[in-house]
């Protein structure tokens, strides 16, 4: 969108946004207080951005956020249909969400996200879930405040769903969820089309932001006191390729770096196709890109990459971490993993098994196979029986599990920096902090530290996570022996 369009678009936006908080008084002068929001997010880190940004409209328009669905007055269900199970949550879900407006018929309820742009869930909301208030999908969930409004003034359901957008809509009003780290979406959609993928059918073509825009809203969090930004896209490798002025990843990166006041830098996720030298090199050259990379395998075999459509071989895939762990050597990989694909045998999957082995990766995420209508793998004949897919699902996860402890292992003893998150969940004398390879370490410290960096020992590794304690800024504790890694993040 133009700047012009946008500065339209935006206030015809505030203008219903001024609607709704006529709305919110008559509530509160009906009710003795304003009403209560409560916007849950399923799926990725993008649903979670647009949370924020649908948290942001609501907390302009008056209403109180709250966590509890059983407080709120207004559920806003952001939803995911990557896999069935996603899907069957938010049924699920709605059982309950119909049983509470029974007892509260003022309670609205309103379903946005992916699971919206597919035509089969529309139909089975208006059928069997009457009692939801208001239906959007991905392309408009800019016009919130306006569809807010429409449901606001109206008895029947709501539905607004648009099949496809080439706008990207600049600065809504934003509820950050942390206050010291925030995603950043840099570019939307998927052109991808991975033969078991519903994204690039829910979430249309890509489309990456300008960079001044992207480079304006990090300056901005930074100025309010974020430390850490994760740069969001389905493939950011293959970000700029559709700009006037075409720009690529690596060239975002540099920029993104050179803002002051920013500490740590990720993003997500990178397609393995499209990861280029030039951001290897601009990743080995930074301190402040986190030493972690998040580049999904899918699958070993090449027969079965092919049938996905991911346009890489095993052995293309192994060269490209050869590259990468011989560029960065304290870099941390992590996955993703399907089994079960249309076609795929045990010993297919011993093909990704060895690939786990020989990577040696720090985490990954291993899914059973979901057909998702409409794509060309649920169309496929050879589906797999499900004691197949268990089988290799099982042996599969064991490795997993086995070399991600033993990539872990690797770092207990050292001294790394940390960004404290949070006030530890079990334990309220414990912070949890996060290393540059994402990984978890818990060690005691005061909840005042949540934001803030600090040096951390780390004692003692439990599998997927550490427990240490906190040193001085050199590390010289006594039982402390200081890392390599620590040494080349603090020279630089
Ligand atoms: N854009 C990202 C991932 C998006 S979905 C990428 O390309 O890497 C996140 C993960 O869900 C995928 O990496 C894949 O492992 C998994 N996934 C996607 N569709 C799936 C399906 N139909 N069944 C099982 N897992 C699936
Ligand atoms: Fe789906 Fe493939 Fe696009 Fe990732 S790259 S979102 S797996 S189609
Ligand atoms: Fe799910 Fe949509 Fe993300 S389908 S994984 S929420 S892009």
């Amino acid at each position: 969108m133009s700047h012009e369009e946008n500065k339209i678009e935006g206030k015809r936006q505030e203008e219903y946004i001024e609607k709704c908080r006529l709305y919110v008084s008559a509530f509160a002068v009906e009710h003795g207080q304003p009403p209560k929001a409560c916007v849950v997010t399923f799926g990725c880190q993008m649903n979670a951005r647009d949370s924020e940004k649908l948290s942001g409209i609501l907390a302009q328009a008056g209403y109180e956020l709250t966590d509890a669905e059983e407080d709120a007055d207004f559920v806003l269900y952001n939803t995911c249909t990557v896999r069935d199970n996603a899907n069957q949550r938010v049924y699920g879900r709605l059982g309950f969400l119909n049983s509470l407006k029974k007892k509260k018929p003022y309670l609205k309820i309103a379903l946005c996200g992916c699971m919206m742009q597919e035509k089969t869930v529309i139909e089975k909301i208006q059928k069997s879930y009457r009692f939801v208030d208001l239906i959007f999908g991905t392309h408009n969930i800019f016009r919130f405040a306006e569809l807010l409004s429409r449901m606001q003034a109206s008895e029947d359901m709501v539905v607004d769903i648009w099949e496809e957008t080439d706008k990207i809509v600049e600065n809504l009003p934003v509820k950050r969820k942390y206050s010291y780290k925030s995603g950043v979406n840099i570019m939307f959609g998927c052109n991808n089309f991975c033969s078991y993928c519903i994204v690039p059918y829910v979430r249309g073509r890509e489309r990456s932001r300008e960079p001044k825009d992207i480079l304006r809203e990090i300056e901005a969090l930074v100025e309010d006191g974020v430390a850490e930004i994760m740069l969001l896209g389905q493939n950011v490798n293959s970000y700029g390729k559709d700009l006037e002025n075409p720009m690529s990843f690596a060239e975002l990166l540099e920029a993104v770096e050179k803002i002051e006041g920013l500490r740590r830098i990720r993003f997500m996720t990178s397609h393995p196709k499209d990861l280029s030298d030039e951001l290897i090199e601009v990743m080995r050259r930074s301190t402040k890109i986190c030493r972690h990379l998040h580049l999904p395998l899918q699958a070993g075999s090449d027969r079965i990459l092919q049938a996905m459509n991911r346009r890489y071989t095993k052995a293309q895939y192994l060269a490209l971490v050869e590259k990468l762990k011989h560029a960065i050597p304290d870099i941390a990989i992590t996955t993703d993993l399907i089994v079960g694909f249309p076609g795929e045998t045990l010993e297919d999957v011993e093909e990704t098994i060895d690939v786990v082995r020989k990577v040696q990766f720090d985490n990954a995420f291993t899914f059973i196979y979901s057909p998702r209508e409409g794509t060309p793998a649920a169309a496929m004949e050879n589906q797999v029986p499900e004691e197949i897919v268990h089988e290799g699902f099982d042996k599969l996860l064991a490795v997993v599990q086995e070399t991600a402890k033993e990539r872990a292992a690797l770092w207990q003893g050292k001294v790394m920096e940390v960004l404290v998150e949070e006030v530890n969940e079990q334990d309220p004398a414990l912070v949890t902090g996060r290393l540059g390879n994402n990984m978890l370490v818990h060690f005691k410290a005061d909840r005042r530290l949540v934001g803030k960096f600090v040096m951390v020992a780390l004692d003692t590794c439990h599998g997927f996570y550490y427990t240490g304690r906190m040193v001085d800024w050199l590390g010289q504790t006594k039982h402390t022996r200081l890392g390599k890694m620590v040494d080349n993040q603090w020279l630089n």
